[in-house]
């Protein structure tokens, strides 16, 4: 059955392993991220398996069936409304709003579970955590007083909305807040979470930040890329998820509609280059599945120029294959489309 993702579960464990020992050159844990693939057992055995130190996912849902020995991390911020499901399916928390956690400590105790929250700082980049600015002392203080959570750890996220690379600059604001906090509690903290897989570089070029224990990476494992710049790290493998789908029409065709353009199936109005006569063809995806623009073809002479739900049109003008109907073509994929990909229903996930 098409389309189908291929899922190599072998070059998933050698990125695995290249991971950790990254991060062992500077006595760093690791957190195995699993939402980009839905958390699918394959490979959350793979993560089981290798020993990483922690398991991670955005989803309550994913930590709620994920069978694993591994502390469990809800990845994405904890929400009022959940906190009794993050207490029971989490083992720590990412967290920023001294409300939610005094009600996720008031569900601790109430399960008597303790739970570790890890407190976000933001840093720069704009997405989740309290302004380093911010007297972020009391919010820990207050964390370190109640009996159901406790402070196991702060930490910070980069390079996810503002785009911002994580440097030693940068990363120094963390580690005045990560001080101060020590200091006010009188103790060190368990776990100084540094940022996710745009933090590879600091790594590759030996670059330590002071206190920084932890990184959380889904996409590195996965897409075996760093994301500070985007490039393939050494060793790391950029296939471990290849997407085949097959051909259902093939023929020429001319590049520019013909009759007076109104709208797409989205809504938008269309604009179109005109190349002449195409060779084209009609593949077995389409937006429901995954955006055309994210994937791309192994045969890099073929341009992907157009999806609606079901369909995605290909120009294979330029292709040295004769493809025919029922042809399969193979596709690497970005963060973006392996996320959806792995989403959709509709879309077969076969292990190799
Ligand atoms: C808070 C947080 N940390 C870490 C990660 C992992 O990021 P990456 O996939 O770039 O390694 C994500 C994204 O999934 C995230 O939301």
């Amino acid at each position: 059955m098409y389309p189908r993702i291929l899922i190599d579960t072998g070059k998933y464990r050698d990125n695995v392993r290249e991971m950790k020992k990254l991060c062992a050159r500077q006595g760093l844990t690791l957190m195995g991220v699993t939402k980009v693939f839905c958390a699918v057992d394959e490979l959350v055995d793979v993560l089981n398996d290798e020993e990483v130190d922690f398991i991670a996912d955005s989803r309550i849902e994913n930590l709620r069936t994920m069978e694993t020995p591994l502390p469990k991390v809800l990845l994405r911020l904890s929400s009022k409304h959940e906190v009794a499901e993050v207490v029971l399916h989490a083992d720590y928390s990412l967290n920023s709003d001294i409300d939610t956690i005094r009600m996720l400590d008031g569900a601790a105790v109430e399960k008597d579970k303790k739970h570790g929250i890890i407190l976000m700082v933001d840093i720069g980049d704009l997405r989740e955590g309290i302004y380093y600015r911010k007297d972020i002392v009391s919010v820990a203080k207050e964390i370190a007083t109640m009996q159901g959570v406790y402070l196991a750890g702060m930490g910070t996220n980069l390079t996810c909305y503002g785009g911002v690379i994580p440097d030693a600059v940068t990363l120094r604001r963390l580690v005045k807040v990560v001080t101060d906090v020590e200091e006010a509690i009188g103790r060190e903290l368990e776990i100084v979470s540094g940022g996710n897989s745009s933090h590879i570089p600091l790594l590759q070029e030996d670059i330590h930040i002071d206190k920084v224990n932890n990184l959380r990476v889904g996409e590195a494992l996965a897409l075996g890329r760093e994301t500070a710049y985007g490039k393939l790290v050494p060793g790391f493998h950029d296939d471990v998820f290849i997407l085949e789908t097959d051909i259902l029409e093939i023929g020429e065709k001319p590049s520019v509609p013909q009759g007076t353009i109104g709208m797409d199936a989205f809504g938008k109005k269309p604009t179109f280059k005109d190349k002449g006569v195409m060779k084209r063809a009609i593949l077995a995806i389409g937006k429901q599945d995954v955006e055309h623009t994210e994937l791309e073809p192994l045969d890099s002479a073929i341009e992907l120029i157009g999806s609606s739900s079901d369909h995605v049109i290909a120009d294979l003008t330029e292709s040295k294959t004769s493809y025919e109907t029922g042809d399969v073509l193979r596709f690497k994929l970005t963060y973006g489309s392996l996320l959806s990909l792995m989403t959709s229903p509709y879309v077969v996930k076969r292990y190799v």
